[in-house]
């Protein structure tokens, strides 16, 4: 009997704490959300095509010989060519792609620019749509994709254009077929430039020779991390940091998302050189991620306030969206 009674209350404890649960879901908006859909996202950032090129280190030599190839007429019977920059999540290839698309001789060279952020969701339509309207300015509703690619197919015509797509994952060819359909009948020397972290996306949206983006040198890489820690160019008034600094980075293999998500963890730090020695000897950096960033983000994201622990958590419910912006010159 006094068993029963016990039981009765451990009940009622967790119906009560269930119900609380319930409130605080009801109080983050959580209802209604289509778990099972978004946990298939890949979790990345949407991202617009401007940038501060004062904020980006490194990458001349890249950018110089992928701007020398978007400046080429090379293949006459081929009016419209893929360029793709591929590598590691995190490593730039949104960054490079920036300041190509933003590149003085790049604006003069093209009629016409679009920047595509295409992220989860490979939807023709989606991004056939995103273009039409960078390029007409306006919203117009198509009720097939037939119509909305007659219509892509005028604006572009017998223009030099550059499209990027930004953020691929699409493996399926006959769906790069039909979304570049309407750019085939544009000028000689159009571009079309696709950022992934696939080699076989490249492939497969026909990119001639992918561009493999490696990590940043070493001594860039410190200083991105110098920038981010302690806001200097480099570590020359902090020698006994600077040794730590170096296992760090080396850890990071030149990706500048964990130098500056590292960096920044840091800098809330401070100078405390306990602290960076325990970052750099933590044992989250064994975990295995197949040459990913994974353990530099867990680092960054354990080091986070309890409350932003969830605020992160609830951001990954939402979904990206396909953006776009334009310039017309
Ligand atoms: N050369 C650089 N100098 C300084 N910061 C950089 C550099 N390259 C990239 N970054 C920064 O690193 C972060 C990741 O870069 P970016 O988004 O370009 O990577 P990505 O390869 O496109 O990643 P993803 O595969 O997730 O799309 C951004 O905050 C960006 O500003
Ligand atoms: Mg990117």
């Amino acid at each position: 009997m006094i068993y029963g009674h016990k039981m009765k209350s451990k009940v009622e404890e967790i119906t009560s704490r269930l119900n609380d649960l319930a409130d605080e879901r009801n109080k983050l908006g959580l209802l209604g959300v289509n778990v099972k859909a978004k946990t298939g996202s890949k979790g990345k950032n949407v991202q617009t095509s401007l940038i501060d090129k004062s904020t980006v280190l490194g990458r001349e030599a890249d950018a110089d010989s992928l701007i020398a190839k978007l400046l080429e007429d090379e293949d006459l019977n081929r009016k419209v060519s893929v360029m793709s920059i591929v590598g590691l999540g995190g490593i730039g290839k949104t960054t490079l792609a920036k300041i190509l698309y933003n590149d003085e001789k790049v604006m003069a060279h093209f009629e016409l620019r679009v920047w595509v952020c295409v992220s989860d969701e490979f939807s023709v339509f989606n991004i056939s749509n995103a273009i039409f309207q960078a390029v007409d300015g306006h919203n117009q509703d198509f009720a097939s994709l037939d119509l909305l690619h007659v219509a892509l197919k005028e604006k572009v015509a017998n223009k030099r254009f550059l499209v990027v797509l930004d953020d691929i994952w699409n493996e399926d060819h006959s769906q790069w077929e039909l979304l570049k359909s309407p750019f085939l009948v544009g000028s000689t020397g159009s571009k079309i430039i696709v950022t992934t972290r696939k080699n076989k996306v490249a492939l497969v949206m026909d990119s001639a020779q992918p561009h493999m983006l490696k990590g940043l040198s070493d001594e860039i890489a410190l200083s991105l991390f110098a920038y981010n820690a302690l806001n200097e160019d480099n570590f020359d008034e902090y020698p006994s940091l600077k040794v730590i600094a170096k296992g760090i980075i080396k850890k990071c293999d030149g990706l500048p998302l964990a130098l500056i998500a590292l960096g920044r963890v840091l800098k809330i730090k401070g100078t405390n050189i306990d602290e960076w020695e325990e970052l750099l000897n933590s044992e989250i950096w064994d975990i295995e991620d197949g040459g990913g960033i994974l353990p530099a983000l867990k680092l960054s994201y354990y080091d986070l306030p309890l409350h932003l622990k969830q605020l992160f958590a609830y951001c990954s419910f939402f979904f990206q969206k396909t953006t776009y912006s334009t310039r017309i010159n």
